[in-house]
């Protein structure tokens, strides 16, 4: 949905009573708009009666939160933090890079993929680990990936 200023103000007003609705406005900010849009930002301000860099520190410092536009229609998550980087993760972070002609946060023209980086999947045993679409995939190698692409 393109943004519009009346539907966020909804969504803010919702929250903006409520201890710690910052973080649920957040994300219902997003999941309607498809990211957190720069005017949605000015709106929870307003709202919640902070400044707008208070709402950006907290919208930025969780990954999940896309300022920078909406995803993909399909995200791939691959885990970038230590267990998984020694069974493999970098190798495999280059080799998904090349196929999708991405690098983290970005997007492919066609809208198609987004690629993140994730800072642990709770699968460190069974790395080099991922999340497609909000599954998580484990132990997985070029192959198995490009498997998991494909379908
Ligand atoms: S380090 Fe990759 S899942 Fe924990």
């Amino acid at each position: 949905m393109v943004f519009d200023a009346d539907t966020a103000g909804e969504i803010v007003s919702r929250y903006a009573g409520v201890p710690g609705g910052l973080l649920p406005a957040l994300h219902e900010i997003q999941e309607t708009f498809g990211h957190v849009p720069r005017a949605a930002l000015t709106a929870l301000a307003r709202g919640f009666n902070v400044t707008e860099a208070e709402v950006y520190g907290v919208a930025s410092f969780y990954h999940d939160f896309r300022l920078d536009g909406p995803a993909g229609k399909r995200v791939l998550k691959l885990c970038r933090a230590e267990a998984c980087q020694a069974v493999g993760a970098d190798a495999l972070a280059a080799h998904v890079k090349a196929k999708l002609k991405l690098d983290w946060g970005g997007t492919t023209a066609d809208g198609e993929w987004t690629l993140e980086p994730v800072f642990c999947l709770g699968l460190c045993a069974c790395g080099p680990s991922a999340m497609l679409d909000g599954r998580v995939h484990a132990m997985l190698d070029e192959d198995a990936l490009d498997a998991l692409i494909a379908r």
